[in-house]
């Protein structure tokens, strides 16, 4: 009878680990690389047949390659994620690789299905995440060459190469396919656009400044 308590218990807390170790939903197999041919819609992607497996599935190369940075914001994300690499599929992680000209910014951006850890490969990179309501406190580091930081997933969170040359990070994120909301694009660039009264209201300016940040980006 005792044992029937233990094992059951045993039993509790295994299963309360594997919810708090995996985040996307445990692979039932081996792997699953991505069959881009199929138009069945799944949560992920089909897989290919396990036997047609190559190593070429599972790899990516590029990411020694700077990111073109010539834009407005002076940034470039490379992604790496199952798009990239069939093989990521269902193993429920990622990674980019980040390039910044000086004072280049990644914008205020969240990840709705991953935590990310970035770690600095060259140069001087400001980053922080802003915790959610009611304190919205920003939680906020210089970083240099070799240091770590986490933005937790879900949270508002940016970059800015704060350092004289170019910055260079790579990130890891913890889902196949994070998902990027880029703040200024979802509020002010939607298709069709949030009603120009909502987001006066909603940032208490005049609905000319709306449409001159709308004009703008
Ligand atoms: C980088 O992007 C800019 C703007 O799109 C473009 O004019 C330029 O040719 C690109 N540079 C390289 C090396 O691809």
């Amino acid at each position: 009878m005792e044992t029937h308590i233990l094992l059951l218990g045993l039993v509790v807390v295994l299963s309360s680990f594997s919810l708090a170790f995996s985040f996307e939903p445990s692979p039932l197999q081996d792997f699953c690389i991505a069959d881009t041919s199929s138009t069945v819609k799944v949560n992920g992607l089909a897989c290919k047949n396990p036997m047609l497996a190559q190593a070429t599935d599972f790899s990516f190369s590029g990411l020694h390659l700077a990111g073109n940075t010539s834009n407005a914001v002076g940034s470039r994300v490379t992604p790496v994620t199952a798009a990239q690499i069939p093989g990521l599929n269902t193993l429920g992680i990622s990674m980019v690789r980040l390039d910044y000209a000086p004072w280049g910014i990644n914008p205020p951006h969240t990840h709705p299905r991953a935590t990310e850890i970035l770690t600095v490969l060259e140069g001087t990179i400001h980053v922080g995440f802003v915790t959610s309501n009611p304190e919205n406190r920003l939680i906020s580091k210089v970083l240099q060459k070799g240091d770590v930081f986490v933005f937790p997933i879900g949270l508002v969170h940016f970059q800015r190469n704060v350092g004289t040359g170019n910055a260079v990070a790579i990130a890891a994120l913890s889902s196949q396919n994070p998902g990027v909301i880029t703040i200024v694009s979802a509020v002010f660039k939607s298709n069709p656009t949030i009603p120009g009264d909502v987001l006066a209201k909603a940032f208490q300016v005049d609905k000319n400044t709306v449409n001159l940040i709308q004009s703008r980006i």
